[in-house]
C-alpha cells in the first residue's frame, strides 16, 4: 500500500472473470465497469487454471461442501485474471461484483445483473488487502 496526497490509501486487488463470465462474453463489460469506476488495470491475462492452482487460490474453502463444485467450475474454461489498483480497490471491486449469491446481489452489480447461480457468479474479487497480496502472489508473482 502506498500513501496518497490526501492521506488516502492506494490498494491493489485481484479479480478473476470466471469461466461463466468469459463464456457469456462479459469480459469487456466487466473491464469497462472496473475502469469506469476509476480502477486502473495494472496487469491482465487470459489463462486456464489447473486444479492445483484453483485449490490453492480457494484454499480457505477447502472444507466447505461447495469446494469441489467451485474448483470444477473455475477449471471448466478460460478465465481472465487481473490486478486492479486504486483507492479502496478491494472494497470497490467487491461492490461492483455484488453479493456472493446473485439472487441477493444488487441488480446494478455484475452478479446481480448477469447471473442466477451462486457457483457461476461471473467474477471473483479478493476479500481483503492481505488476501489480495496472497492471490496476486499466486497469479502475478512479478507484481
Ligand atoms: P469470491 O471469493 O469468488 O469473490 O466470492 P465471495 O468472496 O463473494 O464468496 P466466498 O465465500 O469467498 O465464496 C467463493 C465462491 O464459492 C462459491 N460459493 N458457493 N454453494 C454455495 O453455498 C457457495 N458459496 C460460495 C461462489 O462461487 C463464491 O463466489
Ligand atoms: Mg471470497
Amino acid at each position: 500500500m502506498q500513501r496518497l496526497g490526501k492521506g488516502e490509501l492506494m490498494e491493489r486487488t485481484f479479480v478473476m472473470i470466471k469461466p461463466d463470465g468469459v463464456r457469456k462474453q462479459l469480459t469487456g463489460e466487466c473491464l469497462r465497469r472496473y475502469e469506469a469506476k476509476g480502477l486502473k488495470i495494472v496487469d491482465l491475462r487470459m489463462d486456464n487454471l489447473s486444479a492445483d492452482i484453483a485449490r490453492q487460490h480457494y484454499g480457505e474453502h477447502v472444507d466447505k461442501p461447495f469446494f469441489d463444485d467451485l474448483v470444477k467450475h473455475v477449471t471448466s474454461g478460460p478465465v481472465v485474471l487481473m490486478v486492479l489498483e486504486g483507492v479502496g480497490a478491494v472494497a470497490a471491486a467487491r461492490k461492483l461484483n455484488g453479493a456472493t449469491n446473485p439472487l441477493e446481489a444488487d441488480p446494478g452489480s455484475l452478479r446481480g445483473a448477469f447471473a442466477l447461480e451462486i457457483t457461476e457468479n461471473i467474477v471473483h474479487g479478493s476479500d481483503s488487502v492481505d488476501s489480495a497480496k496472497r492471490e496476486i502472489g499466486i497469479f502475478f508473482p512479478k507484481q
